[in-house]
């Protein structure tokens, strides 16, 4: 059999194969009030009848200003349990299941509203410049990623990940090139790990279920954490408890990118092997001989796929059938499968 379609235990949670729907902001929450739409209920859903086994919802606001757009969506409020249990329910019903990507968005909020970050530097000329965090709404920041963690619970999510990467406030905080504080969050590497650290103890607390963490491997920029300085986060997040590393690249600062096939494959293999943690790779994977590649080779243990999924939303058929594999079907889809 395909490796991409055996499972994998996080804890006591089951997948039924390698492949994770990556989080993808749809903005589409019209009424501006963070709340699941139908919208919502059919993308999601559409993926997990598509054998997905494992549907990761975009990134969700744990404050309301951590939203990117007023469209995001959001889990700030008790009042957003309510539609994530029922997508939850939905997804669970096809076998898949469900992670959130909780978020703040920081200093690439584009709101009205005042924005925050660790130091005032604005994104670039199209950005606000963000008020400089004080320690009071540092700890704000982590009880919401606690209360959140909480809901998330309720809503019977079975995994969550911390969104550390492209640029937003937690990775914000990692990064010397927009943390420029001279308070114990900002300096040394040790130090700029703090927030996340202290996010990571926080959101324990209230979740006893898998965490993943999505960082951004390369920031593309002088200046910025060296792969090294990853494998030294990994390292800490791993004796934290954290079962995954997403890895992704990019977003801290305005930069040129150059894209190709498995481009941020390296750096997962390397932080994989150093630092001695589960990996989830990223990033222009498009096909079932790919993904198989790289599981067998063991360079990742997750696939995660974005726009693929966004093309093809039964992905995991076309894979199979590519790699001469038979996946079983929603029994209503039998006939046609
Ligand atoms: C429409 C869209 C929305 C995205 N939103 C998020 C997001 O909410 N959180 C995140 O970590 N990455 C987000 N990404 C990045 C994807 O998760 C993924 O890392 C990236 O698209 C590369 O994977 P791909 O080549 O399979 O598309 C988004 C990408 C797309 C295309």
């Amino acid at each position: 059999m395909a490796k991409l379609f055996s499972p994998i235990n996080f804890k006591n949670v089951t997948l039924k194969n390698r492949i994770v729907m990556a989080p993808m902001c749809m903005y589409s929450c019209n009424q501006e009030d963070g709340k699941v739409t139908p919208f919502h209920v059919t993308h999601y859903t559409s993926r997990a009848v598509g054998q997905v086994g494992l549907i990761m919802l975009e990134a969700t606001a744990v404050q309301p200003e951590g939203r990117i757009s007023s469209q995001d969506l959001g889990i700030w409020d008790d009042d957003h349990v309510e539609g994530l249990t029922d997508l939850n329910r939905q997804i669970h019903h096809y076998g898949s299941k469900t992670a959130i990507q909780l978020a703040h968005a920081g200093r690439k909020a584009q709101l009205d509203s005042n924005i925050f970050a660790p130091s005032a530097l604005a994104f670039n000329d199209s950005y606000k410049t963000p008020q400089q965090m004080t320690v009071e709404d540092i700890k704000e920041t982590i009880e919401a990623f606690k209360a959140a963690s909480k809901r998330a619970k309720q809503a019977n999510f079975d995994i969550i990940e911390l969104h550390a990467a492209h640029g937003y406030l937690i990775n914000q905080f990692l990064s010397p090139l927009t943390n420029i504080r001279g308070d114990s969050y900002g300096g040394s590497r040790e130090n700029r790990y703090r927030l996340l650290e202290e996010i990571i103890s926080a959101v324990k607390q209230a979740w006893d279920g898998p965490l993943f963490v999505r960082i951004s491997t390369d920031e593309y920029a002088e200046g910025g954490n060296s792969l090294e300085d990853f494998v030294y986060f990994s390292r800490r997040m791993r004796e934290q408890g954290i079962e995954l590393i997403d890895c992704s690249s990019g977003g801290v600062v305005p930069a040129s990118i150059s894209v190709y096939p498995g481009y941020q494959l390296p750096r997962c293999e390397t932080i994989r092997k150093e630092a001695n943690i589960s990996t989830g790779a990223v990033g222009l994977i498009t096909t079932g001989v790919q993904a198989e590649e790289i599981i067998q080779n063991e360079r990742a243990d997750l696939i995660f796929l974005a726009r693929a999924l966004l093309r093809d939303p039964y992905w995991p058929r076309t894979a199979a059938t590519e790699l001469n594999e038979k996946l079983s079907a929603p029994k209503q889809y039998e006939r046609g499968w």
